[in-house]
């Protein structure tokens, strides 16, 4: 049931501590900063790592290539559906990874089937055991997330991440003392946004908006899209998320004073000055500013609202930033009487391409 919830997927924002402690659970070395995700086989990428997957799955996807790139793997994000051999070079020496929570999305087990087909390792980041997709492929990581009900995927996104993060690691050969710390806190760091949250006000005072705008930068940017797909699909009213630095060539066009724009900017470095900048030009137009910061910089002079979250890494710090772009688009949906468990024209998989 929904233990007292009135919703299944304010149930499952409200369990992502849980999820997560159970995705890390046994896998994190606080001594040695070790990863150990024991279920994998000897994963050694030669060439280019490849992602497919869907929707928020491919958000995750996003994510993992950056998480490889920055360690200096070479990695790739493919919407399953653009994926086909015809224009990607797939060989027996490619890694394949697949990200589906349900594990039965059509257009994702066709690009793992393809990639099989060939004989390339493919590997399954997956929250179902026994799916297609734990069963078709050659390594499983599962993210222990739990059952998702909701159609909306929201828990499961932060163990993706959370499930990427550490598989990077793993990749990379990288030892991480630091790391393994600020990975055991995004559970806490979640719980505190959910105890202190200020997205219900928010979302009562720009819910009827024409549309919604996400920015980010780095690690933020899938975040940004993400959180424009929560709202789309939620709320039925338009969203986009961008890369903040994409603003000025075209979207600028669109924001007015009905269009809050959410830009998150965490840290006090290059990125978070650069978003500031993005966010003075839309400021400039007499657009409302919801900033999603952890207080490093001086953001906050320039926003109409903060959301805010502890600071740490930029990696954690968006899965915990992520949780507040959720919340903003649940209440906004609650306010609207939308039938926010089952969205009208979605279902929770998609088994056809
Ligand atoms: C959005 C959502 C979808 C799924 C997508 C892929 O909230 O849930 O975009 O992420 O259909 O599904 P999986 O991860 O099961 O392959």
């Amino acid at each position: 049931g929904k233990s007292g919830y009135d919703h299944y997927m304010l149930k499952e924002i409200n369990e992502q501590p849980t999820a997560l402690r159970e995705c890390f659970r046994g896998r994190l070395d606080e001594l040695t900063g070790r990863v150990k995700l024991s279920e994998l086989g000897n994963l050694e990428p030669n060439g280019i790592v490849t992602f497919v997957a869907c929707g928020t799955s491919y958000h995750a996807a996003m994510v993992g290539t950056r998480l490889l790139q920055e360690r200096g793997i070479p990695a790739q994000a493919f919407l399953a559906s653009e994926f086909n051999l015809d224009t990607v070079p797939i060989n027996p020496e490619s890694v394949v990874v697949g990200v589906t929570q349900s594990g039965e999305t059509a257009d994702t087990m066709r690009a793992l089937r393809e990639a099989n087909s060939v004989g390339a390792t493919t590997v399954a980041v997956t929250n179902v055991v026994g799916s297609s997709a734990a069963r078709e492929t050659d390594e499983v990581l599962y993210i222990r997330a739990g059952p998702e009900i909701s159609v909306a995927a929201t828990k499961t996104f932060a163990s993706q991440q959370a499930a990427l993060t550490m598989l990077a690691t793993v990749l990379s050969g990288q030892r991480s003392r630091e790391l393994v710390q600020e990975l055991r806190a995004v559970p806490d760091q979640i719980q505190s946004v959910l105890d202190t949250s200020s997205a219900r006000e928010i979302a009562e005072t720009y819910h009827g908006s024409d549309a919604y705008f996400f920015i980010g930068r780095g690690y933020h940017y899938p975040v940004a899209l993400e959180g424009a797909l929560k709202m789309k699909e939620i709320t039925y009213t338009h969203a986009e998320g961008f890369a903040a630095g994409e603003l000025k060539h075209g979207p600028l066009a669109l924001v007015s004073a009905d269009t809050p724009v959410f830009a998150i900017v965490t840290g006090d470095g290059r990125l978070a000055e650069k978003t500031i900048g993005n966010i003075k030009e839309v400021e400039a137009r007499g657009t409302p500013v919801v900033a999603v910061t952890d207080g490093q910089s001086n953001v906050e002079r320039y926003a109409d609202h903060v959301l805010e979250v502890p600071a740490s890494s930029s990696v954690t710090s968006s899965i915990v930033a992520n949780v507040q772009l959720q919340l903003v688009a649940y209440w906004t949906a609650n306010q609207l009487g939308r039938s926010i468990d089952k969205p009208r024209n979605l279902a929770k998989s998609v088994t056809v391409e």
